[in-house]
């Protein structure tokens, strides 16, 4: 585990308590090794980990990350520092982000009490390159050029899991493009995203430029199933669709390595939120879900559903935190998902 910065310190510990509160139930045991990496290592060292921290990584089954991220120090070096060496080096190039509406959470969208909806954002490529420069810098003709990178590979493997994903559940798939603007990579997904299509006949798919298509999500949110997106809208996509189901603190994901070739990486969609970090008020339900996803993908899946109903009936019971409109600390909120943990029956009966 990695708590990173800012209420990552905060969100991460509350979230291996409830963990942890679940495991005897299931007989299961979880050798935590804490990594304190990010930030304050970064000042001291003048890099975010270790110079074998990604082989470090490597060994384990899987790393749950708060977020990275400090005032001061420039996100290219804090988040191309950690985050995105991980899910490029141990190419989780799914990036998963389930939006569900939750009990006692209001939408402050109409229609948005229905969403539910996963994100599925390619995570390895496309906007979020390092091809590019800046030239003439200071002066009145400086450039600044970054180059977009998509590849048949990047596109068909990301296709292939989103359409997997949409045949398991409402067969609904929604690709986000831009075809109409970006003449070259867009109309390239586009044709790339149809032709996985081919290969699954009960998945109905669309596909719809961005721009209409936030508009459609905040008019119109419980109409989607799955969306499939590049790095870029995915990652936009995913704090819209987090805050039209009532905040970005319940948003959780997951960087996935479907082959399982090397660990993936579970973390909450929010960042280090540096203006309420060091108050105990963070909301911890997307780092205790994004938990829950880490159990589900270990295959621990009883256990995983036990943790969202735990968290779900403490919302339920009317436990929230400031940013749902509550005024349960941080503590108070992670109490009452452990009282609901020892409640819910693990044989579900
Ligand atoms: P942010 O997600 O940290 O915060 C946005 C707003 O949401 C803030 O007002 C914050 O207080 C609120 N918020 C976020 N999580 C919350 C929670 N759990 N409970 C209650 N309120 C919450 O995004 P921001 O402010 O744009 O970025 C702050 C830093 O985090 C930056 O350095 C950014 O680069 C980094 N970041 C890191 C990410 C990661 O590690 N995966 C993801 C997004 C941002
Ligand atoms: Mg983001």
């Amino acid at each position: 585990m990695i708590a990173g910065d800012g209420i990552g310190q905060e969100v991460v510990p509350a979230a291996i308590q409830c963990i942890q509160a679940l495991l005897p139930a299931y007989s299961l045991r979880i050798d935590w090794v804490e990594y304190e990496w990010g930030s304050d290592y970064y000042l001291k060292h003048g890099r975010m980990l270790p110079v074998d921290g990604l082989d470090r990584l490597a060994k384990h089954d899987a790393i749950l990350l708060g977020a990275v991220g400090m005032p001061g120090i420039p996100d290219t070096e804090t988040l191309w520092g950690l985050l995105i060496p991980i899910r490029r080096s141990f190419e989780q190039y799914v990036n998963l982000r389930p939006v569900r509406a939750l009990p006692g959470v209001p939408s402050p969208v109409r229609g948005g009490d229905d969403i539910d909806l996963v994100l599925v954002r390619e995570n390895n490529e496309g906007e979020y390159s390092e091809i590019g420069g800046r030239a003439f810098v200071g002066l009145p003709e400086e450039i600044a050029i970054q180059e977009t990178v998509f590849t048949r590979r990047g596109i068909t493997r990301i296709a292939n899991y989103a359409y997997r994903l949409a045949a398991s559940r409402r067969g609904l798939l929604t690709s986000a493009t831009k075809s109409n603007g970006i003449i070259h990579t867009m109309p390239f997904w586009d044709e790339v995203v149809s032709e996985v299509g081919n290969g699954y006949p009960t998945v109905e798919s669309r596909s719809i430029l961005i721009d209409a298509l936030a508009a459609r999500l905040v008019l119109r949110p419980a109409e989607f199933d799955v969306i499939v997106a590049s790095n870029l809208f995915g990652d936009i996509l995913s704090d819209l669709a987090g805050a039209i189901a009532g905040s970005i603190g319940v948003a959780p994901s997951a960087n996935l390595n479907p082959e399982r070739k090397h660990p993936s990486l579970f973390e909450p969609v929010h960042g280090s939120a540096p203006d309420i970090a060091g108050q105990g008020i963070a909301n911890p339900i997307g780092q205790i879900w994004s938990g829950a996803m880490m159990l589900e993908h270990l295959g621990e899946t009883s256990a995983a559903n036990h943790l969202v109903k735990a968290f779900e009936a403490a919302l339920a019971n009317g436990v929230r935190t400031r940013d749902l409109g509550g005024i349960a600390s941080t503590a108070e909120m992670t109490a009452a998902v452990i009282e609901n943990i020892d409640l819910i029956d693990p044989t579900g009966t």
